[in-house]
């Protein structure tokens, strides 16, 4: 079997780190008879500087044709006074859009080893695994009308920002099944969020999703309000198992969720549309602070590759091989600067890939 990967590195850490999850997928692969063939692109700031756009025909040609597509990261403050259409955050709505990526899986697990680098008590987080089925492609990210216009208040002219909520059924329903799907490999629970006290879309977001549970009678479905489940999350995180929730929301709630496990550079995520392709990438951004130095953490990305094989291709087994040598590493006392304590063994970006690579061989 041989696989096409877009490889887009993009901006800040993202060319560290993707270099080291391409170290691992080439290990885990040896041998096997899977064959991978890497192709580069560009996208986000790095785009920007190489063809005038965060996301260019060629980028999108590439990721159309290819298997699967591991990203790095976008996004940098050299690009903050870019048109809005030029800025490195528009490459990554516009691969979202034109894969029609609905799906975002995010998971948030903590790993034993990790216990003491969450700002939780340990009690709190000990065994967390949840699951955040984001969706993607709609909601006021994508939602028309948009923009900055001129009205008149009082007789006075002033600049007004607008931005469009809307979802339809057939959108509420998909992710809903994603959901579903995931927790019928679980827990078997899925809790729904949503401001159905405020919101239409989520009055209906909130309908759909209570008649999807019945194809899932298994499943336990609960609803909750946004706020609330912000609240929750910290309170305690483990009463969740599967979350599905819109665009803006998942935004926010996942980045939260991601705090749980100490170290937003250790959860990976998987971005699907309806024909089996995927996204996937750190759920970390390209931290320009510390781009270049060799410190970030590619632990991330590695998961994320780990997700590639489990999710596009079929392969749960490899993946199961990279979660296990990454646990490894971590028992040895491995550690990037971010989830470092004094009791551990500072490594590098590089090291830590290594690490990896010699665990799973
Ligand atoms: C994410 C990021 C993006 C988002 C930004 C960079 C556009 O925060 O993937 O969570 O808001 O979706
Ligand atoms: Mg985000």
């Amino acid at each position: 079997m041989k696989k096409t990967i877009l490889v887009l590195p993009g901006d800040g850490i993202g060319p560290e780190i993707t270099a080291q999850a391409v170290r691992v997928l080439e290990a885990v692969t040896e041998g096997s008879d899977l064959t991978l063939n890497f192709v580069e692109g560009v996208i986000g700031g790095a785009a920007y500087d190489a063809a005038g756009h965060p996301f260019p025909e060629a980028t999108q040609v590439a990721a159309l044709a290819a298997d699967a597509v591991l990203l790095g990261a976008v996004g940098g403050p050299q690009y903050d006074s870019l048109d809005r259409p030029l800025r490195p955050e528009r490459g990554l709505l516009g691969i979202r859009a034109a894969m029609g990526l609905f799906a975002n899986l995010r998971p948030a697990m903590l790993y034993p080893q990790l216990a003491d680098a969450s700002s939780l008590k340990p009690e709190v987080v000990a065994g967390l695994d949840i699951l955040i089925v984001r969706e993607l492609t709609g909601g006021a990210y994508f939602g028309q009308p948009r923009g900055i216009r001129t009205v008149t208040v009082n007789g006075q002219s002033l600049r007004e920002g607008f931005n469009t909520m809307h979802y339809n059924e057939l959108e509420i329903e998909r992710i809903g099944r994603v959901a579903f799907e995931a927790a019928m490999k679980r827990n078997k629970k899925v809790c729904s969020v949503d401001k159905a006290n405020v919101l239409e879309t989520s009055e209906l977001w909130r309908e759909v999703m209570n008649r999807v549970a019945k194809d899932y009678p298994e499943v336990e479905l609960s609803h909750m309000y946004v706020d609330n489940a912000a609240m929750q999350l910290v309170r305690w995180p483990k009463q969740f198992d599967v979350i599905v929730t819109e665009n803006l929301f998942g935004d926010i709630l996942s980045d939260q969720a991601s705090m749980l496990s100490g170290s937003i550079g250790m959860l990976p995520s998987a971005s699907l549309n309806d024909k089996g392709q995927g996204l996937y990438e750190p759920s970390h951004g390209s931290a320009p602070d510390i781009a270049g130095k060799g410190i970030a953490n590619p632990l991330a990305t590695i998961l994320s590759a780990a997700m590639l094989l489990r999710y596009s291709f079929g392969r749960g087994d490899l993946a199961e091989r990279i979660e296990t040598a990454v646990s490894r590493v971590l028992d040895q006392g491995l550690r990037t600067a971010d989830i470092c304590t004094a009791a551990d063994r500072k490594v590098s970006t590089i090291e830590m890939g290594d690490a990896v690579v010699a665990a799973l061989r």
